[in-house]
C-alpha cells in the first residue's frame, strides 16, 4: 500500500484532497532554514561554536526581581530565588537543546526567569524557520529576538553592559576572532581596580581621571566628575536622554548617560553576540522522527513500515482529514507561520487578563490598546512598529531585506480581527514541549486534543475554523499518538549540553 492508501487519500486512482496536505508534511528531511540576510554570521561555523557556548553561559543574567510582567509580585516558589539574588539564567535553563529546545525548570504555567512571564516558554528548536518571532511576533529575526530576552525585566535580566563585560571577562579571545576588536581593550580587574564604592572613578596622582578606563564629565560646568567609561551593568531607560542616578530608570540610567558614540559600540557588541546565539540556534533541527521516517519509506518503495504504529497513523489521517488540524498546521514544521484565535482564555497564574490592564495603567491598558498583552498578535504587531532592531534597520547585516516589511505598516485602528490571536507553534518535538498553548494552560498533549474536540472556550473573535470535532477517546488517542511521532532523533550530544564555560567575575 502507498502512502495514498495508507493515508486514506486513495479514492478510485484519483488523488483526494488530503494528498497535497501530506505531500507537504511528508516534504520533510533534510530541514535547512531559510537564508537569513539580516544576520551574515548565521551560517559561520565558528559562530555557530561560540553561540554554542554563550548559549550556557550563566553570566549574562541578573538579579531576581520576583514581580510578573504587570508589576505584581511573585512568590517563592515558583520563583528562583530570593529578590535580589544572582540567578544565573542561560538560554539552555528555559529552551535545553537536548529536550526539543523547551522549558523544564519553571514551576508554573508560564516561564519564569528573574520575574514571571505572561506566556509559556516557546522551544528554540526550529527556531530559525519562522516568520516572526513570539507568541505575539514582535520581533523580526532570531538575533533581535534574542536582544529582547537578555534585557527582560521577567527573562534573563541582563543588561548590554553586562553582556559586553562578561564577554571581556570570559569570551574576548573568541569574540574578537569572529567580530574584531572589543571597545574595552584592558580587563574587568583593571577596570574594577579603578573604582571608588560609589561606582565613580578613583583619581590618580594630581586629581587625574584614568582615561581610558574612566571619563571626565561635565568639564565646562561647576559639576565635575570622573566616571567609569563603560559602567558595568545599564540598558536604554523608558524615558530618553539621560536621567543622572534616576530611581525609576535602569541602574540609575548609566546607560543612557555614557556618550553617544559609546552607546553605538555597545550596541553593537550586543547585537553580534544575539548574531553568533542565533547562529547556534540556526543548527537546531528537529528532523528524521518516527513520523518521517515511515512517511520517506512510503514515498520511496511504496511499501508501508513499521516506524510508526497503527494508531499513529490513524491519527495522521485525522490530523490531515477529519479533524482539519492542517488548515493551520501545515507545511514540514507543522505551522502556517500565521496567528489565531483557537479559544485560548486568559486564565492561571500571572497570565494578564484585559482587566488588568486598565486605562491610564503604565504597563499595560487595553483601553487605549498600550502594550495590551492579553490582545497578542494586535500588541506584537504594535511593538514591531516602533523596533529598534528590525531587519530593516541598521543593525541587520542587510538593511534592504524587505521579507517582513508586510507587518510594519498593518494599520492596527481598524484590526479588530488581529487581536487575541496567537503564533501557530510547530508541532515538531511537542511531546517533549510542555505545557501548552501561549498561557501555558495544559500540561499534556490529551489536554490539548480535548481542547479541540470540545471546540475551544469561548473566547471572543476564536477562529470560526475552531468548532466542536466529535471525535471519540480512540480518535483522540490517534491524534495523540500522532503527535507523539513527531519527536526528532538526538542531535549529536556534545553539541546540545553545556561545553566548558570560563569562571564567573562577580561584577
Ligand atoms: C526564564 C526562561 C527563559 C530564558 C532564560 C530564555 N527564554 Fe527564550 N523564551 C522564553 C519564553 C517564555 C518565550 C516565549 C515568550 C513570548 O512569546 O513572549 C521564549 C521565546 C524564545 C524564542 C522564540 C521562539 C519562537 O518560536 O518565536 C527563542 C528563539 C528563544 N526564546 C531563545 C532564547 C535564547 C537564545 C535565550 C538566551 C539568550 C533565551 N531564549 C532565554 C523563556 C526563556
Ligand atoms: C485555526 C487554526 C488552528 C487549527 C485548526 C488547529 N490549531 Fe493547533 N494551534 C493553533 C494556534 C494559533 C495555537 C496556539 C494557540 C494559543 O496559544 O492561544 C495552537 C496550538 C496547538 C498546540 C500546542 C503547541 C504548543 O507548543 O503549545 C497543539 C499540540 C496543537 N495546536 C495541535 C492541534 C491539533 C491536534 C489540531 C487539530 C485537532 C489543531 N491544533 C488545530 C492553530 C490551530
Amino acid at each position: 500500500m502507498g502512502l495514498l492508501g495508507a493515508l486514506g487519500c486513495d479514492q478510485g486512482g484519483t488523488r483526494g484532497p488530503g494528498f497535497e496536505a501530506l505531500r507537504s508534511l511528508a516534504a520533510l528531511s533534510p530541514l535547512t532554514p531559510p537564508v537569513d540576510r539580516s544576520n551574515r554570521y548565521a551560517d559561520d561555523p565558528a559562530a555557530q561554536a561560540f553561540g554554542h557556548r554563550l548559549y550556557f553561559d550563566g553570566g549574562f543574567s541578573g538579579r531576581s526581581t520576583l514581580v510578573d510582567m504587570l508589576g505584581r509580585p511573585v512568590g517563592v516558589p515558583p520563583g528562583r530565588g530570593e529578590k535580589g539574588t544572582l540567578l544565573q539564567l542561560s538560554c539552555a535553563t528555559c529552551h535545553d537543546p537536548a529536550r526539543g529546545g523547551s522549558d523544564h525548570t519553571s514551576q508554573a504555567q508560564v516561564s519564569i526567569g528573574v520575574g514571571a512571564y505572561d506566556v509559556s516558554s516557546q522551544p528554540s528548536t526550529n527556531s530559525a524557520f519562522n516568520e516572526l518571532w513570539y507568541w505575539n511576533g514582535r520581533n523580526d529575526s532570531l538575533w533581535a529576538q534574542i536582544l529582547a530576552v537578555t534585557e527582560s525585566p521577567v527573562s534573563v535580566g541582563g543588561t548590554r553592559l553586562r553582556v559586553l563585560w562578561r564577554l571581556v571577562d570570559g569570551f574576548s579571545d573568541e569574540y574578537q576572532a569572529i567580530f574584531g576588536p572589543l571597545p574595552v581593550e584592558w580587563s574587568l580587574a583593571d577596570q574594577k581596580a579603578v573604582l571608588a564604592a560609589d561606582g565613580s572613578c578613583n583619581r590618580g596622582p594630581a586629581g587625574a581621571c584614568p582615561l581610558p578606563l574612566c571619563l571626565e564629565e561635565g568639564v565646562g560646568t561647576a559639576a565635575v566628575s570622573c566616571r567609569p567609561r563603560f559602567p558595568f551593568e545599564g540598558r536604554p531607560g523608558s524615558t530618553a536622554g539621560c536621567q543622572r542616578g534616576s530611581s525609576t530608570e535602569p541602574f540609575g540610567d548609566a546607560f543612557d548617560c555614557m556618550a553617544a558614540a559609546d552607546q553605538e559600540l555597545v550596541n553593537r557588541v550586543y547585537v553580534n553576540y544575539a548574531k553568533a546565539l542565533a547562529a547556534y540556534e540556526t543548527t537546531l533541527i528537529s528532523q528524521d522522527s518516527p513520523f518521517d521516517r515511515w512517511v520517506a519509506a512510503l514515498d520511496e518503495e511504496g511499501v508501508d513500515n513499521d516506524g510508526i504504529s497503527e494508531r499513529a497513523k490513524q491519527g495522521a489521517r485525522l490530523f490531515v482529514g477529519d479533524a482539519s488540524c492542517i488548515e493551520c498546521h501545515s507545511g514540514p514544521l507543522l505551522t502556517d507561520n500565521n496567528f489565531h484565535n483557537v479559544g485560548v482564555p486568559q486564565d492561571g497564574p500571572f497570565v494578564p487578563t484585559e482587566d488588568a490592564c486598565p486605562e491610564g495603567f503604565g504597563r499595560c491598558d487595553c483601553v487605549n490598546g498600550k502594550s495590551c498583552l492579553p490582545w497578542g498578535l494586535w500588541d506584537g504587531l504594535s511593538k514591531l512598529k516602533t523596533n529598534p532592531f528590525r531587519r530593516d534597520g541598521r543593525y541587520s547585516d542587510d538593511p534592504s531585506d524587505n521579507s517582513r516589511a508586510h507587518f510594519y505598516d498593518v494599520d492596527l485602528s481598524e484590526a479588530e480581527g488581529l487581536k487575541r490571536r496567537w503564533k501557530t507553534p510547530g508541532l515538531r518535538d511537542v511531546a517533549m514541549t510542555p505545557p501548552y498553548m501561549h498561557s501555558g494552560r495544559y500540561r499534556t498533549l490529551r489536554e490539548v486534543v480535548a481542547h479541540y474536540n470540545r471546540g475551544g472556550e469561548a473566547v471572543a473573535g476564536r477562529d470560526p475554523k475552531v468548532v466542536p470535532l466529535l471525535l471519540n477517546d480512540e480518535e483522540v488517542d490517534a491524534l495523540v499518538a500522532f503527535l507523539e511521532s513527531l519527536n526528532g532523533a538526538p542531535m549529536p550530544e556534545a553539541w546540545v549540553t553545556a561545553p566548558e564555560l570560563p569562571p564567573l567575575t562577580e561584577l
